[in-house]
């Protein structure tokens, strides 16, 4: 089949690429850095180099495909993360529709059932029905809970303030997942027939946030690391520390809140999905090699 992978080699497009491809597919991936197209053939696929900003640029790529796996990526710097969210389905949606493609697989998220209160996750509900409202096209909403991988965004704060925290207590549940079980769902989806527009959850492993915190320590050679829950105040303002803009801060900080009201995950639990195999203890390794490296 003649497929269309978007974000690039990111966490999930470069596993899933790498599958397609060895399964014999066309693929091609979008990125928006001509320096990665060389990496992108040496996997096998070709690279189609513009952005997702640009409507006429995936009219283009889309056309004569016969599936396209679409995924709005982060904007750390947006000063209205949802409008560029939506802004991102919207010109999916406008090049599908002109490509006359029927098949979607969607990177949506866990928490997409609601349409508000749970930072960029609405914007990623907003999408689901915007692509919802196209005719004829069928289209599988992933939604995968919380990426294993945000925690490596925190190796700062346990280096330098030796600590690990959100705004919300150690009693927390999260439900995580690693992005490689992602890119298996993925593949299967795209690769298999379906009709109709359905939704798919993606989980690999549930821990509370104190678990999270004395997995991540002992790997990194610190048991005694510390759980230590934020005001929202000061969530908002250590990721603007960090780098992000203030309306990306609060729109996860938002997000940290529906985890502590535990409304993220409440449609999740009504469809749960068998667990991924890659559980947080394995994802640990991978972190302290990132610590450490
Ligand atoms: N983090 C979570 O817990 C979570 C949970 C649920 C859903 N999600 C969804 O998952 C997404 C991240 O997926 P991922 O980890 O697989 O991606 P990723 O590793 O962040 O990679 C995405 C890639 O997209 C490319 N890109 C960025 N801007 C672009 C543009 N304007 N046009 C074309 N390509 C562009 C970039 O590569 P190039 O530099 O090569 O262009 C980037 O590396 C999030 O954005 C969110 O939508 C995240």
């Amino acid at each position: 089949m003649k497929i269309i992978i978007t974000g690039s080699l990111g966490n999930i497009s470069g596993p899933l690429t790498a599958q397609l491809v060895k399964a014999g597919h066309q693929i091609t991936v979008i990125s928006s850095n001509e320096n990665k197209k060389e990496d992108i053939e040496a996997l096998g696929a070709k690279a189609a180099i513009g952005s997702v900003e640009d409507v006429d640029f995936l009219t283009k790529v889309f056309t004569g495909a016969d599936v396209v796996y679409t995924m709005v990526p982060q904007q750390a710097q947006s000063n209205d993360y949802k409008a560029f969210i939506r802004k991102i389905g919207q010109n999916y949606a406008n090049a599908l529709k002109a490509a006359g493609i029927t098949k979607v697989v969607n990177l949506s998220s866990i928490g997409a059932h609601l349409p508000a209160g749970t930072g960029p996750i609405a914007g990623m509900h907003d999408v689901e029905e915007i692509l919802n409202k196209l005719d004829g096209v069928n289209i599988k909403h992933l939604r995968p809970a919380s990426f294993y991988y945000n925690f490596n965004h925190n190796i700062d704060m346990i280096k330098h303030m030796g600590i690990l925290g959100a705004n919300y207590p150690a009693g927390t549940r999260l439900v995580l997942v690693h992005p490689k079980d992602i890119a298996d769902a993925a593949f299967e989806e795209i690769t298999q027939p379906f009709t109709g527009t359905t939704i798919r959850y993606i989980s690999s492993d549930e821990k509370t946030a104190g678990e999270v915190t004395a997995i991540l320590g002992s790997a990194i050679g610190k048991p005694e690391l510390p759980w230590v829950e934020f005001s929202d105040e000061q969530s908002v303002a250590g990721m603007q520390q960090g780098g992000l803009s203030e309306d990306v801060s609060k729109n996860l900080t938002e997000m940290g809140t529906a985890m502590k009201s535990r409304t993220l995950w409440e449609d999740y639990d009504k469809h749960k999905p068998v667990l991924g195999n890659r559980k947080f203890e394995e994802f640990a390794k991978e972190f302290a090699e990132k610590y450490n490296g």
